[in-house]
């Protein structure tokens, strides 16, 4: 009876479809009560998408018995669907553990699209802005120099570099929201980095997904629940230390971070306050979470992968220390605004951008209106994936598309364009916040390391950080139909360091 019942729900809906556009979404067959919940269970979803849309095509739809998803796998058609009508894809679905974390949806990766949301997104976008014109390179290039040191003292050895990485763009996210800039071991930058990264980890564990299903499971025996509730608890203590530390020091009219930046506009009076509408100083607080959750594990994953890829690339390595050598010489570094004139380190980003965009299914969008997508209705209320891996696999955009290939931007008159192709950021209403920043940190840290240092394969290691591995996928969201997922580059990373004299 239920199987009958849900089979006509689906029919009519379908019908409706079909009477609003006249054409049907492709997708694979569904089965008897689950849908498609199997190919959305898929370990390495992006993968698996990628390999449906071979299949379906570059927009097809997935369903639950509860809801439709519609899945965009191609660059033209996400950049359509995002960026005419901006704001049309730009919801995000509430779930249980997301308002959980962030003070009932407070939260601005998570936050649905609303007259608050954007004001809290164009407050902290201005404020991203000023600090990446102000103080970013230089804070940077600290940042950078410190790596450097520290993989000096690897020299000759095999290392992994996975959690240098983390700890330095954790540390520069410290630097520009607090003004914090920490030595490499101190105790308070280990413990909230570890924190940050067991939060995220316990977030895509099945049994904190399950609660987002059955809230009602909260209250039974679950430790994973238990764990996760002491780390948010962590977070939070965290954070409102350096708010309070900033509020009892705040002097008007001078702005030392990102965190005096967000909070002056509560704290001295005579700031024009009118814009806030219904932001409040937990809006501020759940911002300066994302930058950090977002900052760090990100940008430093996107470095790991760069190192994984070239070391199978050491021509490469060697044509960018020349390319640099003969722009600014032997003493110096290049500067970010010089970006233009290392065509080849540019590439280089742009292509591990591309072949591993460390956050491959994007965050799930959710349609605040219906709206038509490459001719297809979708439906006020929809969840979209945008598939960012499948778009860089597309056959019909890259040539060779799972092979690094730094070249191909550099090859033709279709290089610019290519360029412009690389999506791994996102596009729209909802691009990724931290961009500006996170290319700074790219270029900067990977012109620093490629100028001081060869990385070469360790002699019989094998190199798993190429493949997405199960275990390397971190899955950040809860339920099986909400998957962004992080990619990690593999943890056992290793290189052979060798200094460039
Ligand atoms: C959102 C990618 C670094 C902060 C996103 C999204 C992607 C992304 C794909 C989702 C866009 C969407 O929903 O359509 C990346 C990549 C990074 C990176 C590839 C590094 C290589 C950063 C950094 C920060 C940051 C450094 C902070 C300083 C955020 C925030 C959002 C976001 C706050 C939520 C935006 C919103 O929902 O409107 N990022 N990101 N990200 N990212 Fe990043």
């Amino acid at each position: 009876f239920i199987s009958l019942f849900i089979a006509l729900k689906i029919w009519r809906r379908e019908r409706f479809q079909k009477q609003r556009s006249g054409q049907q979404l492709p997708g694979p067959p569904l089965l008897p009560l689950i849908g498609n919940l199997q190919d959305l269970r898929q370990q390495n979803l992006h993968i698996h998408l990628t390999k449906l849309a071979k299949r379906f095509g570059p927009i097809y739809r997935l369903r639950t018995w509860k809801q439709e998803i519609v899945v965009l796998n191609s660059v033209e058609l996400i950049k359509e669907a995002l960026v005419k009508g901006p704001s049309d894809l730009a919801g995000r679905p509430q779930t249980f553990i997301g308002n959980f974390i962030s003070f009932g949806g407070k939260d601005l990766a998570l936050g649905d699209y609303t007259s608050t949301w954007k004001i809290q997104k164009k407050l902290v976008h201005g404020v991203i802005q000023r600090s990446r014109n102000m103080a970013l390179e230089p804070l940077v290039e600290r940042e950078a120099r410190k790596l450097c040191e520290t993989f000096q003292s690897y020299v000759g050895m095999p290392v992994n570099t996975t959690r240098d990485f983390s700890m330095s763009t954790c540390n520069v996210i410290s630097s520009l929201t607090f003004g914090t800039e920490y030595e490499k071991n101190d105790p308070e930058l280990q413990d909230i980095h570890d924190c940050l990264v067991e939060l995220v980890s316990l977030w895509g564990s099945p049994s904190i997904s399950l609660l987002d299903m059955f809230p009602i499971l909260q209250h039974f025996p679950n430790s994973a629940w238990k764990d996760f509730q002491k780390a948010v608890g962590k977070r939070d203590t965290f954070i409102r230390r350096q708010i309070e530390r900033h509020k009892e020091t705040f002097q008007k009219g001078k702005v030392r971070d990102t965190t005096d930046a967000l909070m002056k506009y509560f704290w001295d009076q005579e700031e024009e306050t009118a814009e806030l509408g219904e932001v409040t100083e937990e809006h501020i607080h759940m911002a300066i979470v994302d930058l950090f959750v977002g900052g760090t594990e990100t940008t430093s994953s996107t470095l790991s992968w760069a190192i994984a890829l070239l070391i199978q690339r050491p021509d490469i390595q060697d044509r960018i220390y020349s390319e640099m050598c003969n722009l600014v010489g032997e003493d110096r570094y290049p500067t970010y605004a010089e970006r233009r004139n290392l065509p080849l380190l540019s590439a280089t980003i742009a292509e591990v951008l591309r072949l591993r965009p460390v956050v491959p299914l994007s965050l799930l969008h959710r349609a605040t209106c219906d709206k038509s997508v490459a001719g297809y209705f979708v439906q006020k209320g929809t969840n979209v994936i945008i598939n960012l891996f499948g778009a860089h696999q597309d056959e019909c955009k890259w040539t060779d598309p799972a092979h690094f290939r730094p070249e191909r931007f550099l090859e033709s008159a279709d290089g610019e364009q290519n360029l412009q192709s690389v999506i791994s950021f996102g596009a729209g209403a909802r691009t990724c916040l931290g961009e500006p920043v996170a290319r700074v940190e790219l270029f900067i840290f990977m012109a620093y390391l490629l100028k001081n240092f060869q990385f070469l394969p360790v002699k019989d290691v094998h190199h798993p950080a190429l493949r997405t591995q199960p275990g390397i996928l971190l899955k950040m969201n809860m339920s099986p139909i909400q998957m962004p997922a992080i990619a990690l580059a593999a943890l056992y990373l290793s290189a052979l360091v060798s200094a460039r004299t």
